[in-house]
C-alpha cells in the first residue's frame, strides 16, 4: 500500500491517459492532474475527455472522484505530491538561434521555477515530455539553485504511446523506461518510479538507464520510426515509375526478421505532433555539437516527407488533366491518422492548402477531426466545405483524396459514390487503404500510392 500523492502537470495527449491508466492501476495513489487549460480541466471532470482516444472515457471514468482528480491549481499540486510527473508540450522554437529546429524550452523552465517557488517538501521530478538531451541537468541546476532544504531528484520518463492506441499501449508498453542519476538518492528515486509500473508491467520491460541515454534514446525512437516511413515513401515514388507493387515489397522485406513487418506502409507522408519536431530537435543538437554529417542525415528524413506530400498533390493535379481550378474535390479524412481527432502536423493541412492555391473546391470529411480542421484551414476555410458525411462530401465531386487510415472509409458503398459523383471519376488513395481493383472494377480511375495506377482513360 502507499499513500503517495502523484501530481501531473499538463493535461494534454500524455498526461490525462498515463494519468488515468496510473490512477486505475494503482488505487492507492492519489493522482491529481494540472493544466493552465481551464475548458480542458472542465471537460476532463466531466469525465468526457477533451481528446478523442479509443477507451479513454472508460479509463477516465474508472478512477475519476476515487484517485483520480483534475484541477488548475498547479501551486496546490505541487505542494501536496510526492512525485510530481511534467508532460506539458515542448514546442519547437519559432524565433531566434535554431529556430524551426531547436526546442523552444521556455515553458518547460517556467515550470521549473514554478516547482521550486511551490515546493516545500521533497520531490521526484518525472520528465515525461520528449526534451533534447541534457535537459534535466538544466531542471536540475534551476531546482537546486535556492540550495534550501527540499531535495529534487529529476528522473527521465519518457512516454512511447501512439495516438489511437493510447490505452492500449499505456496498459502494454513494449516498454518503460526510467533514466536516474546513479548516486544513492537517483537509484532510490528510481526504485520509487519503478515501483508504480510494476504493479502491471512485467519487471523485464521496465528498464533503467542513466538520464541522458534516456532522454536521447525518445528522440532516437521517434527518428528511427520516422525514417522507416520515408524510406518506404521514397520507394513508393520509384515502385509507380517500375510497375513494382510497394506492399509486395513491403511485405517482402518485412518478412526478414532483421527487418520486420512493422511501419512499413507507404502513404501520404507522416504527420502528428513528435514526428517532425523531435528529429529536427535531434537535428539542431547534432549541429550543436558540430555533427554536420549526422544532422544532414537525418534532416533528409523529413525533406522526404515533404517531398511525399508534394508528390501526392502534383499527381492529382497531373491526372486531373492539369487543372483542379473549379473542380470539387473529396477530402476522406483529416486526422495524421485514424482514430484520433488529432490534426498536428497531418499531411492533409499541406495537401488541401495546396488544393486550395489551385482553386479546388474542396469539401473535407472526418469522423473526428472537422473541427480541428476548420480550425487548421481558418485562413481559407471560406474555400472549403466541412461535411461529416462521406456520402454528401463526395456528391458530386471529380475526385476523392483518401488522406486518413480511417477503417469505415474501406467499407462506404463506393457504387453509390461512383455514381453520385462527376465523371470520370478519381480516387487518389494516400493510405493505401482501399480495394482498388473493387474501385476500377466500378468505373472509377484509381491512384494508390506506390503501385501502377489503374487507369480507364
Ligand atoms: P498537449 O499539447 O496535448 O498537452 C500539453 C498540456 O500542457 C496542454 O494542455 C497545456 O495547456 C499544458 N501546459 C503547458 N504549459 C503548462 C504549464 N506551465 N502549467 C500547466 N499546464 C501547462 O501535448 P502532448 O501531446 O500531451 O505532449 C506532451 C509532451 O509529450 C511533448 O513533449 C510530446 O513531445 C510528448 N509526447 C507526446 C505524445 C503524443 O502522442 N502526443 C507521445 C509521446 C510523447
Ligand atoms: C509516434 C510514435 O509511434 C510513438 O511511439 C511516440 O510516442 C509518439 O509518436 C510521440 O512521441 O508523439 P504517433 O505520432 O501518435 O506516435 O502515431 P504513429 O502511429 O507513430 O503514426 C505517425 C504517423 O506516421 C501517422 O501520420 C501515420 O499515418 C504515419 N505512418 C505510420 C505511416 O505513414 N506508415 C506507417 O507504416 C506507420
Amino acid at each position: 500500500m502507499s499513500n503517495k500523492t502523484i501530481f501531473c502537470i499538463g493535461a494534454g495527449y500524455v498526461g490525462g491517459p498515463t494519468m488515468a491508466m496510473i490512477a486505475h492501476k494503482c488505487p492507492d495513489y492519489k493522482v491529481i492532474v494540472g493544466d493552465i487549460d481551464d475548458a480542458r480541466i472542465q471537460a476532463w471532470q466531466s469525465g468526457q475527455p477533451p481528446i478523442y482516444e479509443p477507451g479513454l472515457a472508460e479509463l477516465t471514468r474508472s478512477s475519476i472522484g476515487r484517485n483520480l482528480f483534475f484541477t488548475t491549481d498547479i501551486a496546490k499540486g505541487i505542494r501536496d505530491a510526492d512525485i510530481i510527473f511534467v508532460c506539458i508540450n515542448t514546442p519547437t522554437k519559432s524565433f531566434g538561434m535554431g529556430a524551426g529546429r531547436a526546442s523552444d524550452l521556455q515553458y518547460w523552465e517556467k515550470t521549473a521555477r514554478e516547482i521550486l517557488e511551490h515546493a516545500t517538501t521533497d520531490k521526484i521530478v518525472v520528465e515525461k515530455s520528449t526534451l533534447p538531451v541534457r535537459t534535466a541537468e538544466a531542471m536540475e541546476r534551476i531546482l537546486r539553485s535556492r540550495g534550501g532544504k527540499v531535495r529534487f531528484e529529476v528522473l527521465s520518463n519518457p512516454e512511447f504511446l501512439a495516438e489511437g492506441t493510447a490505452v492500449h499501449d499505456l496498459e502494454m508498453p513494449d516498454r518503460v523506461l526510467i533514466g536516474g542519476h546513479e548516486t544513492e538518492q537517483g537509484q532510490a528515486a528510481v526504485r520509487e518510479l519503478a515501483k508504480i509500473y510494476s504493479r502491471w508491467i512485467p519487471q523485464e520491460r521496465i528498464l533503467t538507464t542513466n538520464v541522458w541515454s534516456s532522454e536521447l534514446s525518445k528522440l532516437a525512437a521517434n527518428a528511427f520510426l520516422a525514417q522507416r516511413i520515408s524510406s518506404i515513401n521514397s520507394l513508393s515514388a520509384l515502385c509507380e515509375e517500375t510497375e513494382a507493387d510497394i506492399n509486395e515489397i513491403a511485405r517482402a522485406i518485412g518478412m526478414d526478421q532483421r527487418i520486420g513487418a512493422k511501419f512499413l506502409k507507404a502513404g501520404v507522408g507522416f504527420g502528428g505532433s513528435c514526428f517532425k519536431k523531435d528529429i529536427l530537435n535531434m537535428v539542431y543538437l547534432c549541429e550543436f555539437y558540430g555533427l554536420q554529417e549526422v544532422a544532414d542525415y537525418w534532416a533528409h528524413v523529413v525533406e522526404i516527407n515533404d517531398y511525399q506530400v508534394d508528390r501526392f498533390v502534383r499527381n492529382l493535379l497531373v491526372h486531373l488533366f492539369n487543372t483542379v481550378a473549379d473542380k470539387r474535390i473529396a477530402v476522406l479524412g483529416f486526422a495524421f491518422k485514424a482514430d484520433t481527432g488529432d490534426t498536428r502536423e497531418s499531411p492533409a493541412i499541406r495537401v488541401c492548402r495546396k488544393l486550395v492555391e489551385e482553386r479546388a473546391r474542396l469539401v473535407i470529411s472526418d469522423p473526428q477531426a472537422l473541427e480541428n480542421a476548420r480550425r487548421d484551414l481558418a485562413d481559407v476555410a471560406d474555400r472549403i466545405e466541412f461535411e461529416p458525411d462521406p456520402y454528401v462530401a463526395t456528391q458530386d465531386a471529380h475526385a476523392i483524396a483518401l488522406l486518413t487510415d480511417w477503417a469505415e472509409y474501406r467499407h462506404l458503398d463506393y457504387e453509390r459514390i461512383f455514381k453520385g459523383m462527376v465523371q470520370p471519376a478519381f480516387v487518389f488513395d494516400g493510405r493505401n487503404l482501399l480495394d482498388h481493383h473493387k474501385l476500377y472494377e466500378i468505373g472509377f480511375n484509381v491512384y494508390p500510392t506506390g503501385k501502377a495506377p489503374m487507369s480507364h482513360l
